[in-house]
């Protein structure tokens, strides 16, 4: 019982192997790079491995190292992370070695992760663990993931003895026809006692078909010095898909958008009306009752509140999307916010932090760049606003530009609340447009509109009598009312 206790607060640290070019992807692009979800391969398996909570995750790089480093990094905080680097890539046993000053004396667990197998849960990993530091009692030297597949072909194969217990691993081009028959394979993770690891690892050799150093010869040398070797045969065969070839990286990328959507149904309650062609990021999180018509795009970190409605062809990026929302079709949203209420598109394209405030709207062909379109304002067609703030209840007419850049830097536009801008209206910036003032039709706007004020014209003018008119017409109306 005291051994048992002692293995589990082994101090954990995990090794991921990424240093292999991929040869089979006939890419140009290290394999790990290549990504499902929008983000690499070894991205995901830092993401589960940080989940478990390591003392720290250390990733073996080679082929475009500098770039595996700089992706792993954008998912890993430098202070539980290391680099090893695997200069010369002569198998995974070699790649493990290239770590060995870091582990070769250390008392604790190493988990060992591929950079290709993206799709592991971290529920299975830490059930790994668990028996690894249980097995009877002591817990064993090695413990290796294992699922039986319908179609092997690949992947070492698990030879187990008469009793059914672990004698090795047989690599595919190793193997003899009996071995190749064996359904159940290596998956590729597995969990060490650190020092037995490096001490067995000392022995292997490199006489195999692929004259490489395989990591899958360690298991079988602990074996036959007596040390235990356990199996976790795990049933979820998807989990535990490589992606050696562009056919394997399109079925994961399938597998894993299934995966997504069907948890939004069915935990979330989303509507999707084509699941199969929609597509979801598994960072992405969307309200009860709201609706995706086929062809979304959801990408990256975005959020969908309650109700929303989001027609076909759109794409939505790290975008946040408040509840009641209606996006109609062929929108581009980006680094934006969309508040409760708003109606967009079809057509429209947010992007550099657009917000619009709640129940705004904008219609066909409208753009917003790093623009703050207030509650309740429109722009309903054929409008560009870059680098500017509009208040409430405005209305910016048909064909409206602001004119933010003069060639060399970006300016500011400013529309109070209350405004209207004419149609085809031009605001040279930088401009200011007062509260409850008017630009007429094709007006050229190249100076502050103070308050309560009507401009027109190319370049615009001040139209003087435009508040008595105003105050005229309001009382004529209260009087009819
Ligand atoms: C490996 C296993 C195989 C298992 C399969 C599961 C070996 C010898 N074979 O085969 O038993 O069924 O994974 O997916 O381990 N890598 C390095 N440096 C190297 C070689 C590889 O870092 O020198 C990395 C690769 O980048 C990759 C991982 O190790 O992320 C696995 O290498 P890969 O060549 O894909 O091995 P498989 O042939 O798939
Ligand atoms: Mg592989």
């Amino acid at each position: 019982m005291e051994q048992i206790i002692s293995n589990e607060q082994k101090t954990l640290d995990v090794l991921v192997l990424a240093a292999g070019l991929g040869t089979r992807m006939r890419s140009n692009l290290a394999k790990v790079l290549h990504k499902i979800d929008g983000r690499p391969l070894v991205n995901h398996v830092c993401r589960m491995a940080t989940a478990l909570a390591p003392r720290k995750i250390y990733v073996v790089i080679g082929h475009q190292g500098e770039d595996v480093k700089r992706a792993v990094l954008e998912e890993l905080d430098e202070s539980h992370s290391a680099f090893v680097w695997q200069k010369e890539q002569l198998g995974t046993g070699h790649a493990v070695n290239s770590a060995r000053e870091f582990f070769e004396n250390e008392d604790s667990t190493l988990l060992i992760l591929s950079g290709d197998v993206p799709m592991i849960k971290f529920e299975t990993l830490a059930a790994l663990i668990q028996q690894h530091h249980a097995h009877r009692g002591r817990g064993a030297a090695c413990t290796i993931l294992t699922v039986k597949l319908d179609d092997p072909t690949g992947y070492g194969r698990i030879v187990r003895d008469e009793a059914g217990l672990f004698e090795k691993i047989v690599e595919q081009k190793d193997a003899s026809d009996e071995e190749r028959a064996v359904r159940e394979i290596n998956s590729g993770i597995y969990c060490f006692d650190t020092k037995k690891l490096f001490a067995a690892l000392s022995s292997v050799e490199n006489k195999n078909a692929q004259n490489e150093y395989y990591l899958t010869d360690v298991p079988s040398l602990l074996r036959s010095g007596g040390e235990p070797v356990s199996l976790f045969q795990h049933t979820d065969t998807r989990e535990v898909s490589g992606v050696n070839d562009r056919v394997e990286l399109a079925d994961l990328e399938r597998v894993l958008r299934r995966r997504t959507i069907s948890r939004m149904m069915i935990d979330y309650g989303v509507t999707f009306i084509d699941p199969k062609n929609t597509y979801v990021s598994e960072r992405a999180s969307i309200g009860r009752d709201t609706v995706i018509y086929p062809n979304v795009h959801i990408e990256g970190e975005t959020s969908i509140g309650d109700g929303c409605t989001i027609r076909s062809g759109t794409r939505i990026t790290n975008s946040r999307i408040g509840r009641n929302v209606k996006i109609l079709d062929n929108c581009v949203i980006t680094d934006s916010e969309v508040s409760d209420n708003c109606t967009a598109g079809p057509f429209a394209h947010l992007r550099g932090k657009a917000k619009m405030e709640e129940s705004a709207k904008v219609g066909n062909f409208v753009e917003l760049k790093k623009t703050i379109l207030g509650r309740g304002s429109k722009a309903s067609h054929l409008t560009y606003l870059g680098d500017a703030t509009i208040g409430e209840r405005t209305n910016i007419g048909a064909g409206t530009v602001t004119c933010n850049f003069d060639g060399k830097r970006k300016h500011a536009t400013t529309i109070g609340n209350n405004v209207k801008i004419g149609s085809d209206t031009m605001l040279v910036a930088p401009v200011k447009v007062g509260d409850n003032s008017v630009t007429g039709a094709g007006s050229v706007v190249t100076k502050d509109v103070p308050p309560d004020t009507l401009v027109a014209g190319v370049p615009a003018k001040i139209k003087k009598d435009f508040k008595e008119q105003e105050d005229k017409n309001n009382a004529s109306e209260t009087e009819t009312a």
